[in-house]
């Protein structure tokens, strides 16, 4: 079985759950410390071993787009200042990995994005990362799919249990398991009413997909919200061929939505090397006052 080596961020969407901060600013810019919320997934891309990465943006993400070119200016005046240690850090962004760019022209939902990726794609299965789901674990999440695919040579979603008042909001699966983390799946529906749930698995911010998904999403028709829903294409895979499920190990932040971006920036700070110790008394303190 080949290799992953494509990747594929979608990160057009309107992000209308953390308004108004998302006015201007893309959601997956949001800072989780020190990192926009899309450099911990591009990070993730490329400890998993993918080699090409596409961001999907889309009118106003140029930002997105910036972040990962050099800044001249800056990296010149970081040199000048002898401050080398950042200009390493300003630098390694840009060096992180092959990506590119491409624009969802309308915002017609997930499925329609991922199909923006077509020439990119071209006939080999590719990874999607959703670009507001941070995944923070020691083995990559993406890794864990790839490898997934690469032993079952089926698609393969990133999954989670989750409560019954979330499923609602999100999809529910039909899984058997195979052990070692790993599920059969063989349907999914997107947000379910409370008589079409068929587990509390839900599939959480990550896929790789085999390239034949894209004539699928061609197919689809608009589904819940009137969007074009990715999980309604990888209904019909999972019908068709069958789909793997993986129970990734890592915690997944929702940068999509307020509580996730807030959790995201207490776990990360509480571990991060420079303000770790300092934030953990400062919340110590805060704590003892709630
Ligand atoms: P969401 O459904 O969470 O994005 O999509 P959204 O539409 O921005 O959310 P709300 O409901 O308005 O807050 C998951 C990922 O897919 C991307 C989003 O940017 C996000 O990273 N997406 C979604 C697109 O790229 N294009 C779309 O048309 C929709």
């Amino acid at each position: 079985m080949k290799k992953i080596r494509k990747a594929v961020i979608p990160a057009a969407g309107l992000g209308t759950r953390v308004l108004p901060m998302t006015k201007v600013m893309p959601k997956e810019m949001l800072p989780i410390v020190d990192k926009p919320a899309i450099q911990y997934i591009v990070e993730e891309a490329v400890r998993a071993g993918i080699e090409e990465i596409l961001i999907i943006t889309n009118r106003g993400k140029g930002i997105i787009e910036d972040h990962f070119d050099h800044a001249i200016e800056l990296e010149q005046r970081l040199e000048a200042s002898g401050k080398l240690q950042m200009l390493e850090e300003v630098r390694r962004i840009t060096d992180l990995a092959d990506i590119s760019f491409i624009r969802q022209k309308e915002t017609k939902g997930l499925g329609h994005a991922v199909s923006c990726a077509r020439s990119f794609v071209g006939n080999e299965p590719f990874a999607v990362l959703y670009g507001d789901d941070v995944i923070i674990g020691e083995d990559p999440a993406c890794g864990q799919l790839c490898r997934a695919y690469e032993q079952f040579g089926k698609g393969v979603v990133g999954i989670k249990e989750v409560s019954p008042e979330q499923i609602l909001k999100y999809c529910s699966l039909a899984v058997e398991p195979l052990g070692d983390r790993l599920f059969k799946v063989s349907d999914m529906i997107e947000k379910p009413h409370p008589d079409q749930i068929m587990s509390l698995y839900s599939i959480l911010g990550r896929c790789v997909l085999p390239p034949e998904i894209l004539d699928i999403i061609d197919e689809t028709p608009p589904g819940a919200g009137g969007e074009i829903q990715l999980t309604d294409a990888m209904m019909t895979l999972a019908k068709t061929q069958g789909m793997i499920g993986v129970d990734y190990t890592g915690t997944r932040y929702d940068m999509g939505n307020k509580l996730g971006v807030m959790q995201a920036t207490c776990e990360v700070a509480l571990r991060h090397p420079e303000i770790g110790e300092d934030f953990r008394e400062y919340l110590k303190s805060l704590a003892a006052t709630l």
